[in-house]
């Protein structure tokens, strides 16, 4: 779509790309952070754990578009390949995941383009995670673009799993033997297991009486929301 910056050399056209990546992860970021302020501060009670966001290097965006033999142009890698600013949340329970979900997805200025639910459908290897592929613009001095950010949602035990299975096949370049992936689609079982039954012991916690002695108060049990290195780190 021709803009203002339609014009730029390839080298201006690259560096502007890249910060508009970083604008949309930004922008991102502080939705997220917000709604932590809200969960920790008025609803006390925060559903999420950690987020981390990372922009794809450009060593990787080149092999990825080599291994889905496009051309290397920056047309092409804008259209086609969706994660290079990405941001992931690891949250407590598995309805936290949907909740969140809906939330980012009911911002006016999010756009969702794509979701895939690989918890209510696991791929073959056992892994589960919610991933959205949205968009939300980016306001510069003249002219506004929509920037695409992949936002991957899982719970503690899913983003173990998922840490576990990527050394696994980092380690042995994606052909792990196959006791390890057989252990691993078992680890996978367990893990939603042990999500559905965190969940409905939760759920136990939250409708049973206080004991005679009343709830213990735990001092400053939350996250600082003011902690940035802690939530945001890369
Ligand atoms: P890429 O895997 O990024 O090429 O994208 P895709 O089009 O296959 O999209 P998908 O939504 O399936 O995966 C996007 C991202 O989810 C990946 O880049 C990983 O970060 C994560 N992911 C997907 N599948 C797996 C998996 O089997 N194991 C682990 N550990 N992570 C996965
Ligand atoms: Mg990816």
């Amino acid at each position: 779509m021709a803009d203002h910056y339609s014009d730029l050399d390839q080298h201006d056209q690259w560096t502007l790309t890249m910060f508009l990546y970083r604008s949309a992860l930004s922008k991102i970021k502080t939705k997220i952070r917000i709604l932590t302020d809200e969960f920790t501060n008025i609803q006390r009670n925060n559903p999420i754990e950690h987020v981390n966001s990372r922009i794809k290097s450009p060593q990787s965006i080149v092999n990825k578009m080599h291994r889905q033999h496009l051309e290397v142009t920056i047309e092409n890698m804008t259209e086609y390949i969706n994660d290079i600013a990405g941001v992931r949340i690891v949250c407590s329970f598995t309805p936290d995941i949907y909740r969140i979900a809906g939330m980012l997805a009911g911002q006016q200025d999010i756009k969702v383009l794509t979701t895939k639910d690989y918890i209510k459908h696991p791929k073959p290897n056992g892994y589960r995670s919610y991933h959205m592929i949205i968009s939300v613009p980016v306001y510069l001095s003249e002219c506004c673009r929509d920037v695409k950010v992949e936002i991957q949602i899982r719970t503690v035990a899913m983003d173990f799993w998922a840490s576990l299975e990527h050394k696994i096949n980092y380690k042995f370049a994606g052909h792990a033997p196959e006791h390890m992936t057989n252990q691993l689609k078992s680890c996978a079982d367990i893990v939603a297991e042990l999500d559905n039954r965190m969940f409905t012991l939760n759920e136990s916690i939250l409708n049973a009486r206080p004991g005679p002695a009343g709830p213990v108060e735990y001092a400053n049990e939350q996250q600082d929301p003011d902690d940035d290195q802690d939530m945001f780190s890369s």
